[in-house]
């Protein structure tokens, strides 16, 4: 088989990251692009070349497009990437997959259904470093854990917000610093502390003017004991690291975004310890690397060419779905919410 060919669908700032990753991996190659002011793919192909197409349905129909990347505001994610699998594409598609768990569960069985080759994205759950908190973890290193915390103090500016008309809508944006910013944390703090057995929140809107929140606190508990606390914000100025704390009986660990700052565990860790976060997009957005998104595009890539096994496919967007929507429905309902 010859180099697996893209479409990406949005040609805003993620899709830069995309046609970025796609750029670095042999395997792989731009077509084609589609967005739906026009002006934008126009200036997206003088940095990416690309073919333009003049539709969805022109790009969905075209014999040589093999993957299609979902890079549109998140409302539209699930009937876009539906739409792409059913044509015959795979998909990789941006972070949150769906705004609702009923959405979720259609994008998975779509991809059951028609065997279509998913990729979520949700690159920090693939750095070393989470990589190897999870190692720890697995090796039993942290005796029972019975503690974690997540704090996620970003800084959003009032311009950031003004910059798409669909950025802090419900229905577009499907929520504020946890849906959008916040969703990298939450599926990292999910993917190591495990199931949720219950939720308490609030969530507010205290400085932005936007219809979803830019700040929320939670109080967790796991369905192995553990509890935990999430915090999120947009409006923590000047905004800091991500910051997660893992404690067990026997030894635990803190992480900085993509560092890991204290590694008191019986085991030795592999990276360096204590160096500070690299990658750091508390106050500006577009400071991520794009490594990450190389990883599970090449993960896909290969996937589509040998078969190989995804990293991330459709059924893993849905954890970090359900722990947000479960804080939103806490605080909406002014009531602790229990997971079966
Ligand atoms: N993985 C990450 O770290 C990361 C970072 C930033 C954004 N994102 C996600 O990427 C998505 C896009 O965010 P962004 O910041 O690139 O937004 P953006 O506003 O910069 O870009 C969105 C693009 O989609 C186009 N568009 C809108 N409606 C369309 C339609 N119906 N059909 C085709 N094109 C359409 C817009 O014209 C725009 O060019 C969001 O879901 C966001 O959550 C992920």
């Amino acid at each position: 088989m010859e180099k697996v060919k893209f479409g990406i669908i949005g040609c805003g700032t993620i899709a830069r990251f995309h046609a970025t990753a796609i750029e670095r991996i042999p395997d792989a190659e731009l077509f084609g692009v589609y967005d739906g002011w026009r002006p934008g793919a126009e200036r997206f192909i003088t940095e990416y070349p690309a073919h333009i197409f003049e539709s969805l349905e022109e790009m969905l129909s075209c014999e040589n497009i093999d993957v299609v990347c979902i890079c549109t505001p998140s409302g539209l994610h699930t009937e876009q990437a539906v739409a792409a699998m059913k044509a015959g594409k795979n998909v990789v598609v941006e972070k949150p997959m769906s705004l609702s768990l009923a959405d979720a569960d259609l994008l998975i069985k779509t991809a059951e259904e028609t065997g279509a080759k998913v990729c979520v994205i949700s690159q920090f759950r693939f750095s070393a470093a989470v990589q190897e908190v999870r190692r720890a973890l697995d090796a039993g290193a942290f005796g029972k854990v019975v503690s974690g915390s997540l704090s996620m103090k970003y800084f959003r500016s009032h311009e950031y917000y003004a910059s798409g008309g669909w950025r802090g809508t419900w229905a577009m944006d499907g929520g504020g610093c946890l849906m959008n910013q916040g969703i990298h944390g939450i599926d990292v703090f999910r993917y190591l502390m495990g199931e949720v057995k219950s939720i308490t929140a609030i969530t507010k809107t205290q400085t932005r003017k936007i219809e979803v929140e830019d700040s929320a606190a939670a109080i967790l508990e796991f369905k192995n004991g553990a509890v935990g606390t999430i915090q999120g914000s947009t409006t923590c100025y000047p905004g800091y690291p991500r910051r997660i704390e893992i404690c067990g009986e026997e030894g635990s660990v803190v992480m900085e975004e993509d560092s890991i700052l204290s590694w008191d565990l019986p085991i030795e860790c592999n990276l360096p310890v204590g160096e500070g976060a690299k990658n750091v997009a508390s106050s500006d957005p577009k400071a991520i690397d794009v490594s990450g998104h190389v990883r599970q595009i090449a993960n896909l890539v290969d996937a589509v060419k040998n078969g190989t096994e995804l990293m991330a496919p459709a059924t893993t967007g849905r954890p970090p779905l359900e722990v947000i929507l479960g804080i939103y429905e806490s605080s909406a309902k002014g009531a602790r919410v229990e997971f079966e």
